[in-house]
């Protein structure tokens, strides 16, 4: 007898997993035979990532014995929640490592959002994120971003109209992805003061805020909140060290650790041992500041060539773009009729990637806007990306 998967009983939550426009990039360019410059998926620059050194560690983390092959405790290894407490200055109750930040993301979500709960985001934000909360069957109720981040007058006014105000704020307030923008001081003092005359709990994904080209952006909301319990902090190595390790850490109350092990054991038991020993062991080197002055150095250059590229190329298009202060991405905007979702695949013909806008919001919008990462690619690729991104615009658009 045949089933048709169609008639098979899935569970409601099936019809709310949507994937990620995002990681699914990586299968769509895997599978492309001609040269693409990849400015779609946020990924490190290649020599960013510290491969010499992690080799070289894993050589040792492998050679160490049945250990490093062992089931692990949930909360993390040992010696890892040592590193980390001296890496982010917090005591190991308030923490858990996990696979990577997606996984902190779906399991704050598995702790706090219900069917039907509304959850506030900043449109555009991250699909994956937003994918995670529509997993749990949450509402999204999208906020605007402007030049200081997310518009949280805006986000009052919203929230304060619902028949009850949104249960979780998602926010990526620094070196946003994909917009770049990073909120402000005076508004995240705002956000928190406004979710707590919610009672709401506030997520902060904050893979970039180590990534600064100048100075430092502002405290984390974690860091202002004082440990209040209702400010979840989802963090990662993935932007600062390796993403294939798929090593992250959560930062909350030790009551809400306690809950989230427990999520976690019936998820995957404990995170990927011998990625968690690399990791222990590159932290315990002691380099990670220098590493990161590294990157900071990196992702500047590569940044401000993008923008020079954007200016040649796009500028005379009347495109406009943000000017991140850190982080992996700019978001470009384009006059009309340019539509990113339907330039997409003239786009990859003509050999760039990038992430059409819509795929950052629910529903329609945003199809005049693009992510770019400036981050991966050298700069010469990048100005070549870009100057294809132009010549597709042109040959679809003709514009004057
Ligand atoms: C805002 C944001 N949150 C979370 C993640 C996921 O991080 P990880 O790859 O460690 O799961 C990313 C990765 O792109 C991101 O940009």
């Amino acid at each position: 007898m045949s089933i048709e998967p169609a008639t098979l009983p899935f569970a409601a939550r099936a019809d709310r997993l949507t994937g990620s426009e995002i990681d699914s990039s990586t299968s769509l360019l895997q599978r492309q035979t001609h040269d693409i410059v990849r400015l779609a998926m946020g990924s490190p620059a290649a020599e960013a990532i510290p491969s010499e050194v992690l080799g070289a560690i894993a050589a040792e983390v492998y050679a160490a014995g049945a250990p490093t092959f062992d089931y692990g405790p949930t909360e993390g290894e040992a010696g890892l929640l040592d590193q980390l407490e001296r890496f982010t200055g917090t005591g190991r109750e308030r923490l858990l490592v996990t696979a990577g930040g997606m996984q902190g993301l779906d399991l704050v979500c598995k702790l706090f959002v219900d069917p039907g709960d509304v959850v506030a985001v900043e449109a555009p934000t991250y699909t994956n994120g937003s994918a995670t909360i529509a997993s749990y069957e949450g509402r999204l109720l999208e906020v605007p971003v402007d030049e200081d981040g997310l518009v949280v007058d805006a986000l009052a006014e919203l929230g304060d109209a619902l028949p009850r105000p949104p249960k979780m704020i998602y926010t990526i307030p620094t070196f946003q992805n994909p917009s770049g923008k990073t909120l402000s001081l005076r508004r995240r003092g705002e956000l928190l003061a406004l979710a707590e005359r919610w009672g709401a709990v506030v997520l902060e994904d904050d893979p970039y805020g180590r990534l600064a080209f100048d100075g430092s952006p502002p405290p984390s909301l974690v860091s202002l909140s004082d440990e209040a319990p209702w400010v979840l902090g989802v963090q990662t190595f993935s932007k600062i060290v390796a993403p294939g390790l798929r090593c992250g850490w959560i930062e909350a109350a030790p009551s809400v650790i306690a809950l989230m092990i427990a999520a976690k054991q019936c998820m995957d038991t404990c995170s990927n041992v011998p990625a968690q020993l690399l990791m222990e062991r590159f932290l315990a080197l002691g380099e990670m500041d220098a590493h990161l002055d590294r990157l900071r150095t990196i992702y500047r250059r590569r940044k401000e060539a993008m923008m020079r590229s954007l200016a040649a190329s796009l500028g005379p298009l009347g495109a406009t773009w943000t000017d991140p202060g850190g982080g992996f991405f700019t978001w470009v905007s384009f006059p009309p009729p340019i539509d990113t979702r339907e330039l997409f695949e003239a786009a990859l013909a003509a050999g760039v990637a990038y992430i059409p806008g819509d795929a950052f919001v629910t529903g329609p919008g945003s199809t005049d806007s693009l992510r770019l990462c400036f981050a991966s690619c050298t700069s010469a690729r990048a100005e070549l990306g870009v100057a294809r991104l132009r010549d597709a615009i042109v040959a679809r658009y003709n514009p004057a």
